[in-house]
C-alpha cells in the first residue's frame, strides 16, 4: 500500500505541486488534473505515512519527501521511484519465474520507453557513491584512459574524471541504453571526456594494453560465471601494466546469514537476468585467473552491502 501510494503520488506530480508552497487538497487536485475526493484520500494516506504534513487542511511536504522525491534535487530518488513501475511489473512475474525457472531477460525484452525509465532510474542517487569511489579507488598516477563497461549514465566515470584531471572515459553500452543515457551523460558537463561506445560486453574485443582503469559497476550480476570469467579476462588484457580493474557490486551474502537486502537482490537479479549476486571471493577469483593481483576490497559507506573488488595488472 505504502510503496504504490508513493509511486503514484510521484508519477502524478503531487510532490511537485507542493514544492513551492503548502496547498489544500482541492488545489493539488486542480494543479495535477485529478479527482478531488480521490486526491484527498491519497494526501491523507501520505500524511499518515510521514511523507506530507497537514495543518488546518493545508498540506505541505514533509522533510523526507522534499529530500528524496522532488525532481532534480541533490540526492533525488524520483527517477528510481518512477523506474519502480517497471520493476513492479517484473515482480508480478516472480511466481511464474519460481515455477518455471525461466528468467524475464529484461535486456532482450524492454520497449524504448522502458529503456528510458531504466537508464534514468539507474542514474538517481549515485552521486555520493561515485564521489566516494573516486576518492578511495587506488589507480595508477595521472591516469589517462578509463573503460567503463555497462557504464550507462556515466556518473561513476564523471566522478573519476573530476578526481583525475587528465582522464577520459569510454563507456561501453548496449545501443538501446545509449539512446536514453546520452543526454544524461552530456549533463555531467565534461564534454568529450565522456564518450559512449555502442557494443556488447559479452562479445566485443576490448583491446590490449589500452586503459589505465577498467571499471565494471552493477553488470556482473546479469552474467553467468563463465561469461564473467571471459569478460574479466578480456578486460585484464585491455589494461595497461600497472592499471586497475575494479568491479563494483552488491555482494552475495553467505547462505547461513543472508541479509534481507542481499537475499532479495539475489532473487531479483536471477529473475530478471538469470544470474544473481556474486560474493567478493567469486569476483576476486575471476581477477586472479585473469592474471591480476588482488588489492584491498573497498566497502562503500554510501552504498550499503556494495563493495569494490579491485585488482592491479602486474607491471
Ligand atoms: C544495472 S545497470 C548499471 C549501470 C551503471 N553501471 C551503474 O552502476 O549505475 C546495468 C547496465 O549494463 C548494461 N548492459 C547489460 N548487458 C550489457 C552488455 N551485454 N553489454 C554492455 N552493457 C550491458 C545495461 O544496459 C545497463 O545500463
Amino acid at each position: 500500500m505504502l510503496a504504490r501510494s508513493i509511486m503514484v503520488a510521484t508519477r502524478l506530480g503531487i510532490f511537485e505541486a507542493l514544492r513551492e508552497r503548502p496547498c489544500a487538497s482541492a488545489e493539488v487536485a486542480r494543479a495535477c488534473q485529478l479527482d478531488e475526493r480521490a486526491t484527498e484520500k491519497l494526501l491523507n494516506a501520505l500524511t499518515g505515512s510521514g511523507y506530507l504534513e497537514v495543518s488546518n487542511d493545508i498540506f505541505s511536504l514533509a522533510g523526507k519527501a522534499r529530500q528524496w522525491l522532488l525532481k532534480g534535487t541533490k540526492n533525488s530518488f524520483r527517477d528510481k521511484v518512477l523506474f519502480q513501475f517497471l520493476e513492479w511489473d517484473w515482480w508480478g512475474q516472480c511466481e511464474d519465474y519460481i515455477r518455471s525457472g525461466k528468467p524475464i531477460t529484461i535486456h532482450e525484452n524492454m520497449s524504448s520507453a522502458d529503456w528510458a525509465l531504466y537508464q534514468r532510474g539507474m542514474r538517481s542517487c549515485k552521486d555520493a557513491a561515485a564521489h566516494e569511489l573516486a576518492k578511495r579507488l587506488s589507480v595508477p598516477t595521472n591516469p589517462r584512459t578509463l573503460l567503463d563497461i555497462g557504464g550507462s549514465h556515466g556518473t561513476y566515470s564523471a566522478a573519476l574524471c573530476r578526481e583525475h584531471p587528465r582522464l577520459t572515459s569510454t563507456i561501453l553500452e548496449l545501443p538501446p541504453a545509449i539512446e536514453h543515457a546520452a543526454p544524461i551523460l552530456a549533463a555531467h558537463g565534461l564534454g568529450e571526456r565522456l564518450q559512449h561506445r555502442p557494443g556488447d560486453a559479452l562479445t566485443d574485443e576490448l583491446g590490449e594494453n589500452a586503459y589505465d582503469i577498467v571499471f565494471i559497476a552493477s553488470l556482473v550480476h546479469h552474467f553467468s560465471a563463465e561469461q564473467n570469467q571471459a569478460l574479466i579476462t578480456r578486460a585484464g588484457r585491455a589494461l595497461r601494466p600497472g592499471g586497475t580493474l575494479a568491479i563494483l557490486e552488491a555482494l552475495r551474502s553467505e547462505a547461513s546469514h543472508t541479509t534481507q537486502f542481499g537475499g532479495l537482490l539475489d532473487l531479483y537479479f536471477s529473475m530478471t537476468s538469470q544470474s544473481g549476486t556474486w560474493s567478493a571471493a567469486d569476483m576476486a577469483e575471476w581477477q586472479r585467473r585473469a592474471g591480476l593481483k588482488i588489492m584491498r576490497t573497498i566497502r562503500l559507506r554510501n552504498a550499503p552491502n556494495v563493495a569494490v573488488i579491485s585488482a592491479r595488472k602486474p607491471a
